[in-house]
Parts: structure tokens; sequence; C-alpha cells
């Protein structure tokens, strides 16, 4: 069921080529009202993240959203960044402007607490793309916060495998312990994992589609995807790479497109080899309740027609709210 009322969303990402992806998605939806865009360390250090997020900005118009940066490493753990993916710059591949959308003095986490408790209740949805560093320390910080999110729809996790390590995906594994705070928190999660995200490929059809465009937008996001396929068939042997954190943008937006099972979820925290594994219980066999709603099955026609459209609407002067 579409909403009539755009959806009040904050963007909570480490960018990183499927972040920048994310961020036209949730620009250029007219079902989405982008009211900011919060940077945490993942895919790179936060300064270069950050300047990255300005970076898309600049190029897709996105001029009135702030773009705030917020926790530089994990709470516990030492930083892991991901060059061999993303490049030394987290958004390798495109030739960049020099940035003209500034970053916005303050905290992430002091923003995502005054936006959350300054809009009404139930009004503002959270989607977290990267370690959910920001995230968790926002429930720390203003407990009160939790109640008056409508809901947490984040990228990450898995229920079968993981692609930093075996068990675990890169943005819970980089910080587990701020993940275990998200997950156990009373408000309502929707984790969508590499399960679901490794069905959003970007195969040569659909960068075909794109550059069709021809755009700046659409040739900056080909030349993302470029760098994006090759990093991927090096690393993970994909034949097309998997655009991970648009689909968590997409669920906001028409949930039809990402079907979910409700399922118990842990976050492992003190295993040898399996910390920052989402461990997924579909069937009660731990005695929890099946709280959280889990991304299974990706309508890939509906995913894409969404994101081209975006990619076509930013940068043509296509109203941000
Ligand atoms: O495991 C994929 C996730 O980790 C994506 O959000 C990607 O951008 C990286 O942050
Ligand atoms: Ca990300």
């Amino acid at each position: 069921m579409r909403e009539t009322v755009p959806r009040k969303i904050i963007l909570d990402c480490d960018p990183g080529h499927d972040d920048a992806m994310a961020i036209i998605l949730a620009a250029g939806n007219p079902d989405i009202s982008l009211q900011a865009i919060t940077t945490v360390a993942g895919n790179q250090t936060l300064p270069k993240v950050t300047l990255n997020a300005q970076r898309v900005c600049t190029v897709a118009g996105i001029t009135n959203v702030p773009v705030i940066a917020g926790c530089a490493g994990p709470l516990v753990r030492p930083l892991v960044v991901a060059p061999d993916i993303h490049g030394e710059s987290g958004l390798d591949g495109p030739q960049w402007p020099e940035p003209t959308v500034p970053v916005t003095p303050g905290h992430a986490v002091d923003a995502i607490i005054d936006l959350v408790m300054a809009a009404g209740e139930g009004e503002m949805t959270l989607v977290p793309t990267g370690p959910l560093t920001n995230i968790a320390m926002a429930v720390r910080k203003e407990p009160r916060l939790v109640p008056r999110v409508r809901e947490v729809v984040l990228m990450g996790g898995a229920y079968t495998r993981g692609n930093v390590t075996p068990a675990a995906e890169f943005n819970i594994y980089v910080d587990p312990e701020a993940a275990d705070i998200v997950f156990s928190a009373d408000w309502s999660v929707t984790m969508v994992g590499l399960d679901l995200t490794h069905q959003a490929r970007a195969t040569s059809a659909v960068v075909d589609r794109i550059a069709a465009l021809d755009t700046p937008v659409a040739r900056m996001v080909v030349d993302l995807l470029h760098f994006f396929g090759s990093s991927y068939q090096q690393e993970q042997g994909f034949e097309a790479p998997p655009v991970h954190d648009p689909t968590a943008v997409a669920r906001v937006i028409n949930p039809a497109l990402v079907e979910c099972a409700d399922a118990f979820v842990a976050v492992e925290t003190m295993g040898k080899w399996t910390a920052g594994m989402t461990v997924t219980d579909f069937r009660g066999k731990l005695g929890f309740p099946l709280a959280a709603h889990v991304a299974t099955r990706l309508d890939f026609d509906g995913f894409w027609s969404l994101m081209i459209d975006a990619i076509a609407a930013v940068g043509q002067g296509a109203a941000v709210s």
C-alpha cells in the first residue's frame, strides 16, 4: 500500500557506493521526505564518508537536506574499513567535482535525537545503511527517542551467511555492540540483510538502462557501478554487484517490494568465530518473541523501476522535501 503522505526518514550512512544510491533513491522518490543524511565511519573513515555524502549531494542537486557527521568509530572495537570494495576514497570511480553542499555543524547523534523528538510521535523512520554506532549512541543518550520512532529499517545482517566472515555481514561486524543495542531496543526493526540485498544486483541490462538516461547523475551512477562491479567481481566473485543499501529505502517506499518474515534476531558480540552474526530465529526455538521483520524476497523489477526513476528525478531540480 503506497503512502499518500511522504514518509519522513533520516538516512544514516557510510558512503559507500550503495549508500550513494540509497541517498539518490531517498531524495528522488516522492514518497520519501529525506530529513537528514547522517554519516558514520564504516566503509571508510568518517571524514571520507562525510565528504562522499557531500559529493553525491552536489552532483545530484540535493541542496536542502542537511549532511551531518557522526561517530568516527565503533563503540568498543577498532574501526574496520572496506577499501577492497569501495576504494581508498570510499567512493572510487567517478571524477568528483569540488563539493558545494556543506556539512551542517553539530553531531549526527544530536541531530537524530533532535529531529525525532521534534517530529510527531511515530512520524520519523530511521534508515541506517552503515554500522549502527550513531543509532545506538542516540538510544543511549535519549531513550525517549525509541517509542517516538515509527520504525528502524536497516541494511545489515544476514540469516544465511556473512560477507566479512562466514558468520557476519559488514555493518554488524564493524560494531556488534551497537547492533545489539539497536536490535534489543523496544521499537520495530526491519532487517534488510544480505539474503535480500544479494537479489538486487546491478546487471549489465540495468546499467544500460541507467546509462540511457544520459544525465550527469546517471553518468555518476554508471561510473560508481563500474567500480563497484569490478571490486565485487574481484573480491566476492559476483558477476554483477549487489546494491545493498537502497533496498532498505525501497522497503520504506513500498513494503510489497521487500517481502519479510517475522523472527527473533540476536546479535553475537562474544563469539571468537561468530562476532557480528545476526542469529535469526524464525521458529521461536530460542523462546523469544518474533519481533523483528526480516527481509527475504525482493521484487527485482519493482525495485529497479523505483531506483531508475529516482536517478532520473534528482538533479533535474526535483523537489527534495
Ligand atoms: O555488507 C554491505 C553493507 O556494508 C553495505 O551497507 C555497504 O555499504 C557496507 O556498508
Ligand atoms: Ca553502507
